[in-house]
């Protein structure tokens, strides 16, 4: 299994999309293990963006994702990452496909309502800023076992 970090970034909560959005993931079978809903700091922020430092962007996404409330995400399951990245469709709500979050819910390039870890390398970098080990919960779905068939290849966990 995998886990992966997702935010919905001030422009979601903002237009009260944080339950359409979760339940897209949670239709598709993945997991929440963890959920907050928080500030970002401008440490948390430059932290998460450091990527991104240098880039013309950098100040305007710096300020728009300490603007207001998120929801910040661990988000688990078989390819967890990959699956995500996919339901939120392409970057600019306006390239992104119908049925994906972006290409479903927005138009904008820098207003794009969601975060999602690109590897397993950033998973692993960016679940701490906002997630201690204690604060995820490992539990249980009746549905589990239809949801994945447990014979198939998992790749290795996060
Ligand atoms: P994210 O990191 O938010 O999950 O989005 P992403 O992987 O699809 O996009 P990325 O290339 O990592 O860019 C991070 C965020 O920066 C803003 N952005 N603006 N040319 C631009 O104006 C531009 N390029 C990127 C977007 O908000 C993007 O989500
Ligand atoms: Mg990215």
């Amino acid at each position: 299994m995998q886990q992966t970090l997702v935010i919905v970034k001030p422009d979601g909560v903002q237009r009260q999309l944080v339950g359409n959005i979760l339940s897209r993931f949670e239709r598709k079978g993945i997991k929440v293990v963890g959920l907050r809903l928080l500030s970002v700091s401008q440490k948390q922020a430059s932290t998460l963006y450091s990527v991104h430092k240098g880039k013309p962007f950098y100040d305007s996404l710096m300020k728009f994702i300490t603007s207001g409330p998120v929801c910040v995400m661990c988000l688990e399951g078989p390819r967890a990452i990959a699956v995500v990245r996919k339901l939120m469709g392409k970057t600019f709500g306006y390239d992104a496909e119908p049925g994906t979050i972006r290409g479903d819910l927005g138009l904008s390039k820098s207003f794009n309502l969601i975060h999602g870890s690109d590897s397993a390398e950033s998973a692993k970098r960016e679940l701490p800023i906002f997630f201690e080990k204690s604060d995820l919960v490992s539990y249980e779905l009746p549905d589990d076992r239809w949801i994945f068939d447990a014979r198939e290849d998992v790749e290795e966990a996060v």
